[in-house]
């Protein structure tokens, strides 16, 4: 369906007082998505032309618009707060088309439904002015504006001016309008300014048009739908709202969430069928996960590819990273900085891996770090491995070729390259290439001191039983001055 002869108004200049931040709430993500560009990509994709008025903090909520839809949208300047019915008077040298929708900025459960809705309605009833309405008696919708009918007027009185028992008049004004251009350009002028809030209401144009006899129709929506955001506690209501749709939606399409209520998923997040996710698993922005993956408890995920059969279990962050076919990332590992972690390779507990390959089938198991790494394939990283990789100003890289075996508690100084078949022993700390096929040791040799242990235990003296200090042997050792100096101890 094409909503033609429309175009669209977005209200964005408010202050956002109510947040309490200092900060426009526009810009406040909900499931990874700044609260504006939900009205804003339903409208674009509606393919309305779209005004967006700005003013409070005007550049950061052009950016957040420019930044996903550079062409689709024009800007408009309210510079002074004035009210709803100033912010839309300020967009007045934008309006060409018959019939003028606006909608508040801070609504982002909106659907298309409900505008295709408002649009046929008005359009079928050639109405003035036609506008969305909701049923919430509860004290936490005292904030809106009240819709009071009669038998032959019908007007918004706003919460500010409303002297009834908003839990008797329980309908609701959602905040998005359908107005004839023709209307607005004859009527936008009369708007008075409020004695209350010193504020010019757009909800007051209903009044205009219901005294002028002129055509006022209204639809109703679920008022989870129309939500309008004013605090954090309305901005977390919604986020939950949002939450579960994402989370049934993948649901439907064959992913398993075994407790799916503490789990994040954020809107532009793709997760393919078979998939598990386990509890409190944060999928955020730009991630991509594949068919039949294992997703585990608490693992965050952001801006990352994990294909198919891909495991990552509980406790890891990836961010901007790859995790390729079957590989196997976690519990308790560091995946960042464009590191792509290749077919079957393995990454165990407490390994860091930035801005590394490692290449297919490799094993990095316990307790590492891998950073500015080219690890080839088949290769195992023993357990306390570290690429040094920086030497407080600049960085360097580490190559090591396919088949090699690094053995634990290995320190690879970069720039270094360890070349294929080649084997580096235990403790070693390697400064230099390795060439292939040979074995590196680079450690201390090992020296027995024969009967030096008996001196660390001899048995006590009853004076040094009374001193403190010489109870413990490691000190009594000193004082007995059995050793020269601490290169013969080696303590
Ligand atoms: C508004 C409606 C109220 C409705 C509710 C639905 C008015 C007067 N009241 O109240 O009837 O029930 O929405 O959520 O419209 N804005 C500007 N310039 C301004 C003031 C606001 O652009 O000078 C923008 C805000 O950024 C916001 C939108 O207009 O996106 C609505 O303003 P807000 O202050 O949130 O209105 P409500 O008090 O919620
Ligand atoms: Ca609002």
């Amino acid at each position: 369906m094409t909503l033609k002869s429309v175009q669209a108004v977005i209200l964005a200049a408010g202050k956002s007082s109510r947040f309490k931040t200092g900060k426009t709430k526009l810009v406040e993500k909900i499931c990874g998505q700044e609260m504006i560009l939900y009205p804003v990509s339903l409208l674009v994709d509606l393919k309305l032309p779209v005004t967006v008025v700005v003013g409070f903090q005007k550049e950061l909520v052009e950016k957040t618009i420019t930044r996903q839809f550079s062409h689709d949208v024009t800007f408009v300047h309210q510079t002074e707060q004035l009210g709803t019915g100033h912010a839309i008077a300020c967009s007045q040298s934008t309006w060409t088309r018959d019939h003028i929708l606006i909608m508040n900025g801070d609504m982002p459960l909106i659907n298309a439904d409900i505008v295709k809705k408002l649009y046929e309605r008005h359009i079928q009833k050639d109405a003035a002015i036609s506008f969305v309405t909701a049923h919430n008696c509860d004290p936490s919708a005292a904030g809106y504006g009240r819709v009071i009918k009669a038998s032959d007027s019908i007007e918004i009185i706003e919460a500010k001016e409303f002297k009834g028992d908003t839990s008797e008049s329980c309908c609701i004004n959602a905040g998005i309008y359908l107005v004839k251009r023709t209307f607005l350009e004859e009527n936008i002028q009369d708007l008075q300014q409020s004695a209350i809030a010193q504020e010019w209401y757009i909800t007051d144009l209903i009044k205009i048009a219901s005294d002028k006899k002129l055509g006022v129709e209204t639809i109703s929506a679920s008022f989870d739908c129309i939500r309008g955001i004013n605090t954090f506690k309305e901005l977390w209501a919604a986020e939950q709202i949002k939450k579960s749709e994402i989370i049934q939606h993948w649901m439907d399409h064959g992913v398993h969430f075994s407790i799916a209520h503490n789990v994040q998923i954020d809107l532009n997040v793709t997760i393919g069928t078979g998939t598990f996710i386990g509890s409190g698993a944060h999928l955020l922005t730009g991630t991509k996960v594949g068919k039949n993956c294992t997703i585990d408890a608490f693992s965050i995920l952001k801006n990352s590819v994990i294909k198919d059969g891909a495991s990552v279990l509980s406790h890891c962050v990836v961010s901007n990273a790859t995790i390729e076919e079957s590989a196997e990332v976690g519990p308790f590992a560091h995946v960042h900085e464009k590191s792509i972690i290749q077919e079957k390779a393995v990454i165990g507990n407490f390994v860091e891996v930035k801005k590394s390959t490692v290449g297919q089938e490799s094993k990095v198991k316990h307790l590492s770090y891998i950073g500015d790494a080219k690890i080839g394939k088949r290769v195992n990283i023993g357990a306390g491995t570290i690429t040094c990789n920086y030497n407080g100003t600049d960085k360097f890289k580490t190559i090591v070729e396919d088949d090699v075996f690094i053995g634990s508690n290995n320190t690879l100084i970069a720039p270094v390259t360890i070349k294929k078949h080649s084997f580096c022993a235990a403790g070693s700390t390697i400064t230099k290439d390795v060439p292939e096929h040979a074995l590196a040791i680079a450690r201390e040799r090992q020296t027995n001191k024969e009967g030096y242990a008996r001196n660390l235990r001899k048995p006590k003296t009853a004076k040094e039983s009374d001193d403190k200090e010489a109870t413990q042997p490691f000190f009594a050792a000193f004082k007995s001055n059995d050793f020269k100096n601490n290169s013969e101890t080696g303590i």
